[in-house]
């Protein structure tokens, strides 16, 4: 079954909107990946100021090789926040690691496949 990357960022109130217009420009970074298969920005709501980046991947090794490769590159300086990159509107960032242990879609939806 496939593996869920979470990726955990704290926001302070004022960098919400910045946040989110940042990931809004960057529609299409991840689709074309392999094995890619689910991308959410979850917004928090109640119960947490944190916003969750939810990534779900065929296995483990389909992350990490985004994140040698394709992630590097749309990712660079996010971090670091310095040069002439502007700074990352999350405080801090880290990452939880799931795996998918049951699932379920509505009867409606078509099948995935097999
Ligand atoms: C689990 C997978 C991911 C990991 C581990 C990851 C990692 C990170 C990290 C470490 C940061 C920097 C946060 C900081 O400096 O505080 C960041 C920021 C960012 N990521 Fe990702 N990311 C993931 C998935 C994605 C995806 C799928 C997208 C695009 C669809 C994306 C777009 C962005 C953007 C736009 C920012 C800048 C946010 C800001 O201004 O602070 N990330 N990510």
């Amino acid at each position: 079954m496939s593996v869920v990357k979470i990726n955990v960022l704290t926001v302070p109130a004022e960098q919400r909107e910045t946040l989110e217009k940042r990931f809004a420009s960057r529609a299409g970074a991840v689709e074309n990946s392999d094995g890619f298969e689910w991308f959410e920005l979850l917004r928090p709501v109640e119960g947490t100021d944190q916003y969750l980046v939810y990534t779900r991947w065929r296995d483990e090794a389909a992350f990490q090789a985004w994140m040698e490769g394709p992630m590097k590159a749309s990712h660079q300086g996010q971090a670091q926040g310095g040069g002439e990159r502007p700074k990352p509107a999350s405080s801090s960032a880290a990452v939880w690691t799931f795996e998918v242990v049951q699932q379920a879609a509505p009867a409606s939806a078509a099948p995935e496949e097999g």
